[in-house]
């Protein structure tokens, strides 16, 4: 009987919902189908609102928006399983990330918030779901992020060389893989992935993101402007460490200077570099022996991003496609991966990288009603 899980992401960028049905089968790692259902704009504005650190919604608005996402995911799971002409009675459970709508570790009462009610999910789809990942590492003292490190180690981990995987999604993180595979692995948020050159090209010009880093490309990157903008201390921070949008938006870069007396595409190109340089400088600060990049995430499609990294870098930056997983796939098919884990009763975080004082097991499960699902053997 194939191991079926299925992995659930929307991230900070607000675009949408990934969901990836993985086989597990054999300790292997297989995808069966992918599917992509992008917000709805009104979705997105109402989102963007709900999470700004000042904002201000009554609880009847959190709770509706909380429900809302949950159908939605849902339903992207039941049409998941419609494409790959599967029953949801042999899918084990479901993780899902949720929509992360405030992630503040560092606060006196630290917390990282998503919604999307688990209740809905595994009502609506009969299937076992695991969810609110983040919040048990966070009460061990971790950041509760970033999670993926666990399960880049899982896949993408070589005995030949020192591997650098790259997540570029709203904010950016980094897994650092020693060919070592006894040597703690290296994990942190680098700052903002692609969420100031979106909400920036959103302002000018009206559109969800820069394709390919086109926009960017025209204009003429301030380096003076960049280099303000690295006096932000989170860059020297030194990790365990996770940010957000709370923290990397157009307000902190109008903080730091008039965004709006300066070319705007220059102020993309500027973004856009900054985006790069603050991801390679992590590398070479943390893991200098690093012998090859691998990109996933949106950025990966951002060509001129990737064209300045690899300026950046001694070594080969490549997207992770031709490393075994689509760079679109790699993060709903990592919380499908530590869905598994959770029902394995084996822990998801890695404390070396989010600061937890214990590894644990992460996340609430909530039952399925289609039997015969979530009665995974126990591989490990
Ligand atoms: N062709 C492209 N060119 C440039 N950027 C892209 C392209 N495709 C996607 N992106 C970027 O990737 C983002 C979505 O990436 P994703 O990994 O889904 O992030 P998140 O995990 O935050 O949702 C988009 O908001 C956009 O900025
Ligand atoms: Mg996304």
């Amino acid at each position: 009987m194939p191991e079926l899980y299925i992995g659930l992401m929307s991230g900070t960028s607000l675009d949408g919902i990934d969901a990836a049905l993985v086989d597990f089968t054999g300790d292997k790692l297989r995808l069966i189908e992918f599917k992509y259902q992008p917000f709805p704009t009104e979705l997105q504005n109402t989102i963007q609102r709900l999470s700004k650190p000042d904002a201000l919604i009554s609880l009847k608005e959190y709770g509706a928006m909380d429900a809302r996402l949950g159908h939605l995911f849902a339903d992207i799971v039941n049409a998941l399983l419609a494409k790959a002409d599967i029953p949801a009675a042999s899918v084990s459970a479901i993780g899902s990330h949720g929509l992360t709508v405030y992630h503040a570790p560092a606060d006196k009462f630290s917390f990282s918030l998503q919604i999307g009610d688990p209740n809905v999910i595994a009502e609506k789809t009969g299937i076992t779901t695991v969810a609110d990942f983040r919040r048990r590492d966070i009460a061990a003292k971790g950041q509760g992020a970033p999670l993926v490190p666990a399960f880049h180690q899982a896949a993408f981990q070589h005995p030949d060389e020192h591997r650098c995987i790259v997540n570029i999604g709203g904010i950016a993180n980094i897994t650092a893989l020693s060919k070592d595979p006894s040597a703690p692995v290296i994990g942190f948020d680098t700052g903002p992935g692609n969420t100031l050159m979106d909400l920036w090209i959103k302002l000018q010009r009206n559109q969800q993101y820069d394709k390919n880093g086109d926009w960017a490309q025209t204009g003429n990157i301030n380096y003076d402007l960049v280099n303000i903008l690295k006096q932000d201390p989170y860059f020297n921070l030194a990790p365990p460490k996770s940010t957000g949008k709370e923290h990397f938006s157009l307000a902190w870069v109008y903080q730091y200077f008039d965004a709006f007396s300066y070319k705007a595409e220059d102020v993309q190109a500027s973004l856009c570099f900054l985006t790069a340089i603050t991801i390679c400088d992590a590398i070479k600060k943390h893991a200098p022996d690093t012998e090859r990049v691998l990109i996933c995430g949106g950025g990966s499609h951002n060509a001129y991003l990737l064209e300045l990294m690899q300026q950046n870098m001694e070594c080969p930056v490549e997207s992770t496609e031709r490393y075994g997983l689509h760079p679109d796939h790699v993060e709903a098919m990592a919380f499908a991966w530590l869905a598994r884990q959770t029902l394995n009763n084996l822990p998801g975080n890695l404390k070396e990288v989010t600061g937890a004082i214990n590894s644990v097991i992460l996340g609430g499960i909530y039952q399925g009603n289609k039997k015969g699902a979530a009665s995974a053997p126990c591989l490990r």
